[in-house]
């Protein structure tokens, strides 16, 4: 696009609101200026626009472009606002310590780059079930205040053979415009052998030409895949992140940290330290279910706090719940 036509471009997505536009725009001058040898200039338009990322409402995720989907017309991808933070989460302080660092390299990555150093963007969280892997991705884009886009993996590989080529095209040309989480659950559905599929080779293929694109597209988006069977991912595959965190089923001082956070809009009165000693093998999300069932238990009752009664009931609740689950998985 000839100069002027770009700057026209800005100006126009500018005064229609049309926020992606306005970045597809301002990203196609910055590559126009670098074509032309002209970093430092590029460099700080990159800032501005980096700096317009941060002050931004989140985008508003329901008016934007049609989604990318298969053939079949189903959804590749599923679009939401950022909704938490790191406030909203128990994670132990080296954990914590990690996502900051990663959340502060990923706003000062126009500076990395200047520097010829690429800043790390794709991480792969490992842990138990409910023990917040896609809940901390979610909050990485609350911090940044970027939008998630989570990926159906099972929609993109279990479609036609050699689909799956364009549906990773589509999703990433859907994405190539803003800045975004981009969530993998259940990695490791990659990693499983499918005896439906006679094409053995098929899924490691796949993975590899997922993770090709990933590092194609590193930039202005954060990859984040989570698996708690990692065995199922072969090392080839753990290589190719930037970062790798477990996050372990919670012990009893973060159970009642959790709790504790669940329960914050209501008052409570009972031994936070007990009630975590009686979940022992909760997981956090258990944890968070059984806050639930006994402020839920007080607002039946017509009660004014969440008591010894109520928790008792809620853990009673969360153990039955978990019994069956054991029970039917054998
Ligand atoms: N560490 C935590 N601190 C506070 N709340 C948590 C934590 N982990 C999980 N939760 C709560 O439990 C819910 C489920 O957690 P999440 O979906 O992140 O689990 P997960 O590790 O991704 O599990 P799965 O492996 O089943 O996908 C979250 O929405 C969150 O509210
Ligand atoms: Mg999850």
């Amino acid at each position: 696009m000839a100069r002027s036509d770009l700057v026209k471009a800005l100006i126009r997505s500018h005064q229609q609101g049309d926020d992606l536009g306005f970045q597809s725009a301002a990203q196609d001058l910055i590559q126009d200026e670098r074509r032309k040898r002209h970093d430092l200039v590029a460099d700080q338009l990159e800032a501005i626009l980096e700096g317009h990322g941060r002050q931004r409402r989140p985008l508003q995720v329901s008016s934007l472009r049609p989604l990318p989907k298969t053939r079949d017309d189903l959804p590749l991808l599923s679009l939401e606002e950022p909704r938490l933070s790191f406030q909203d989460l128990v994670l132990p302080p080296d954990v914590v310590d990690v996502l900051d660092a990663l959340i502060e390299e990923f706003r000062q990555r126009s500076a990395m780059r200047a520097h010829g150093i690429a800043p790390r963007s794709s991480v792969l969280f490992v842990g138990p079930p409910g023990c917040g892997k896609t809940a901390s991705a979610q909050a990485m884009a609350g911090e940044l205040g970027i939008p998630v886009a989570r990926v159906q993996l099972a929609t993109v590989v279990s479609s036609y053979l050699g689909e799956t080529a364009r549906n990773l095209e589509q999703i990433f040309t859907f994405l190539d415009v803003g800045s975004w989480v981009l969530i993998f659950d259940e990695f490791d559905m990659l990693g499983r052998e499918r005896s439906d599929r006679a094409d053995h080779g098929e899924l490691r293929r796949i993975v590899a030409a997922m993770l090709q694109v990933v590092e194609e597209h590193r930039g202005d988006s954060l990859f984040v895949a989570t698996s708690n069977h990692p065995t199922l991912l072969d090392t080839a595959v753990w290589r190719r992140f930037d970062e790798i965190i477990e996050l372990p089923a919670p012990d009893e001082a973060a159970r009642a940290a959790v709790l504790e956070l669940k329960l914050r809009s209501v008052r409570h009165e009972f031994d936070l330290r007990s009630a975590s000693r009686r979940m022992e093998g909760f997981s956090a999300a258990e944890v968070e279910t059984a806050a639930l069932d006994a402020i839920r238990l007080m607002v039946r009752r017509f009660d004014k706090c969440v008591g010894e009664g109520h928790i008792a009931y809620a853990i009673e609740r969360g153990e039955e719940r978990r019994q069956i689950v054991n029970r039917s998985q054998g």
